[in-house]
């Protein structure tokens, strides 16, 4: 998917048939136990540690965390994972941060140093977007489909 099909405010998915939330301070710690306990609940889940998805999940968890942490920080506030599995097989990630700012494309900044982070969840993720959540803050969401793109090791 390019940038250019982001898709913005989309409508609530689907439900997911098994779900998992938790909270965690917008520090870099914070950020990297994010993705440390999305490998431990999709493994419990069944999902091969060393797995093209679970690596997929693993990166695209670390980049949103990541962005959630240093991006969509405010004082006093933490950011809340969630990962849910839809019955067809896609794993839904969404990380929501207390800011309203939203997201700007590392497409749109090639020239700028980083900017990497949305560019990788972009191309491991079926879909991704970034949706309202009340009453203030944003959740940003992304999508990891049953077939897999390669993660390169
Ligand atoms: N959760 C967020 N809240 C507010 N702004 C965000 C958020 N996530 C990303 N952004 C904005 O989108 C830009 C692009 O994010 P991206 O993750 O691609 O790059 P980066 O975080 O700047 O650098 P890198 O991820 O390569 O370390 C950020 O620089 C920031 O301005
Ligand atoms: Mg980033």
């Amino acid at each position: 998917m390019t940038s250019e099909s982001v898709q913005i405010d989309a409508p609530q998915p689907a439900v997911p048939a098994q779900q998992f939330t938790q909270l965690f301070s917008a520090t870099r710690r914070g950020a990297r136990l994010a993705r440390l306990l999305a490998v431990e609940q999709l493994a419990a889940w069944g999902w091969p540690r060393d797995g093209e998805r679970t690596d997929a999940a693993a990166l695209v968890v670390a980049e949103l965390a990541a962005n959630a942490a240093v991006h969509g920080r405010l004082e006093g506030r933490g950011f809340r994972l969630g990962l849910g599995l839809l019955p067809d097989g896609r794993l839904r990630i969404e990380v929501t941060d207390p800011r309203g700012e939203r997201p700007v494309s590392g497409a749109c900044r090639e020239a700028e140093e980083g900017g990497r982070g949305l560019v990788i969840v972009d191309a491991l993720a079926a879909n991704w977007g970034v949706r309202p959540h009340r009453p203030s803050g944003k959740t940003v969401w992304a999508e990891i489909s049953p077939a897999c793109p390669r993660v390169r090791r």
